[in-house]
């Protein structure tokens, strides 16, 4: 079997076409949907990251700010910072990128970010609600592959759902998505022993290690459908992703390709949430 490549960059193009249309009409209303993104550091992945999504933001529409702070700023000044924008009523959604500086705690700053302004899906209650089956803002790379499986009709429900992976990002949330959709989940990590018996037995595969080629056609079942979280740089340069698409091309039914998979649609699921939270989802 050859599967058929399930393009992210193509599903992302047309839902941003329907969500500036959306745009525009709460525009109408006196409404500019705003982002504001906080990167501190000087990361170059991360300032890459960030660069996608507010030329994103532009395109749909979405006023988007980006505050960038030197790595050595304190825990307090961004608490205080996110306090400002959560009393902002411009500001509809608020995002901090991760990883940040290791004198911050991550959690301290994901807890202080308003739940009705989180637009990653990061907050606590927001976990909350998604694990009790509740609408919420979900994170964004998870709810991008719900969209993308739901986009050719693949059957989730009932299906043997393998997650690979267990990051708080991608790897819980995800399989928390897919159990919603009422899948049989199970996740494999690095203490798993024996993976290939989980990956192989699995109807829906998702991959989330980031390690470049963790997995290849020998691991996954015939007729399988294969979501490739990972993004990883070879020194060549190439971008490629966590599961070997050559080999796996050819036993999957469904497969996700690294470049121009899942990562437009991280950003569109934000771009989403972000209008979401402007039509004032929480009140
Ligand atoms: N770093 C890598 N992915 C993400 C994401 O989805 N959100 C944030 N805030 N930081 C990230």
């Amino acid at each position: 079997m050859t599967a058929e490549v399930i393009y992210g960059n193509v599903l992302a193009e047309s839902m941003r076409n329907e969500m500036k249309e959306e745009v525009d009409k709460l525009k109408e209303n006196g409404i500019v949907p705003g982002l504001t993104v906080i990167l501190i550091g000087s990361d170059p992945a991360s300032q890459s990251y960030v660069k996608g999504k507010q030329k994103a933001s532009d395109k749909v529409g979405i006023h988007s700010d980006l505050i960038e702070l030197p790595s050595d700023t304190t825990e307090q000044a961004l608490l205080d910072l996110i306090h400002q924008l959560n009393n902002d009523e411009k500001v509809h959604g608020i995002l901090v990128q991760l990883p940040l500086p290791k004198h911050i705690r991550e959690q301290v700053v994901i807890e202080t970010i308003d739940p009705s302004k989180d637009v990653d899906g990061f907050h606590p209650i927001n976990i909350g609600r998604m694990i009790a089956g509740k609408d919420t803002f979900f994170p964004c790379t998870p709810y991008g592959i719900i969209q993308m499986l739901k986009s050719k009709n693949i059957e989730i429900e009932g299906k043997n759902a393998v997650v690979v992976g267990r990051s708080n990002i991608v790897g819980k949330p995800v399989g928390q998505l897919l159990l919603n959709e009422n899948a049989t989940v199970t996740y494999c990590h690095s203490r798993t022993k024996n993976m290939q018996a989980y990956t192989k037995s699995a109807d829906i595969l998702i991959v989330a290690v980031g390690r470049a080629h963790f997995l290849s056609g020998d691991d996954i079942k015939e007729g399988s459908v294969v979501i490739d979280v990972g993004v990883n740089r070879l020194e060549t340069g190439k971008l490629t992703g966590d599961v070997d698409f050559e080999s796996a091309k050819e036993k999957a039914a469904y497969i996700t390709p690294v470049p121009k998979g899942v990562g437009p649609m991280t950003i569109t699921m934000l771009l989403h949430n972000t209008i979401k939270s402007a039509k004032k989802y929480y009140n």
